[in-house]
């Protein structure tokens, strides 16, 4: 009866479920944690400097400005290593509404790498501080969900800035352990007019 619609219908959905699946066909990367990690030192706040994120990677961050993280132990459950991370953000402007999502970490081993959920139905991904200094850490996660991966590596800092050259030996750092398996473009974030 209408058949523009169905086929509107059918191929937006086979368009939805084919898009993100071969372009993301690489697999996860399984890098050591710091050397130095250790959980205190990186509980708090960090200021995302930037990073390098396959599409399909953290939906609700696409839009994000001014983003943080901030790492709290869990209650009565520090000797297990469990964490909360609220991911805050604003969309689209430092003026936008704040896009907030907290994850959690959870079955730390070894120290420095986790698995992180966001909700019980959603897969969980792998998470690990592959460099952790006072001023600057790297986190990578990366999941595989369907058969397809996606994959995110931050440049994290302890203030809304950081020198470009520590930018620069960080992401060569991430590059030289092979983890951007698919030759992203690392993006900077908006970190100006925010604080
Ligand atoms: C989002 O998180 C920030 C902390 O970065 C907080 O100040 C803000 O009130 C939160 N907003 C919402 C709507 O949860
Ligand atoms: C951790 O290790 C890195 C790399 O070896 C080093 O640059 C940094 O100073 C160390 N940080 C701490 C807090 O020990």
């Amino acid at each position: 009866m209408f058949p523009s619609l169905q086929v509107c219908v059918i191929v937006s959905v086979c368009l939805t479920c084919l898009l993100p699946q071969c372009v993301h066909c690489s697999g996860c990367k399984n890098p050591p944690p710091a050397k130095n990690f250790t959980n205190s030192r990186y509980y708090g706040l960090w200021y995302e400097i930037g990073k390098i994120q396959t599409a399909g990677g953290a939906f609700f961050e696409k839009d994000c400005v001014c983003t943080t993280i901030d790492v709290k132990p869990l209650s009565n459950s520090d000797v297990r290593g469990d964490a909360s991370v609220l991911n805050s953000c604003r969309k689209k402007t430092p003026q936008g509404t704040f896009l907030n999502a907290t994850g959690k970490l959870s079955d730390e081993s070894p120290a420095g790498k986790w698995k992180e959920g966001f909700a019980w139905f959603a897969p969980k991904v792998d998470y690990t501080i592959i460099a952790l200094d006072e001023d600057y850490a790297v986190e990578y996660d990366c999941g595989t969900t369907l058969g397809f991966t996606n994959y995110c590596i931050h440049i994290l800092s302890r203030k809304p800035t950081q020198s470009p050259e520590v930018t620069q030996k960080l992401l060569t750092f991430a590059e030289s352990l092979g983890l951007n398996t698919e030759n992203l473009k690392y993006v900077q974030t908006l970190q100006t007019g925010c604080w």
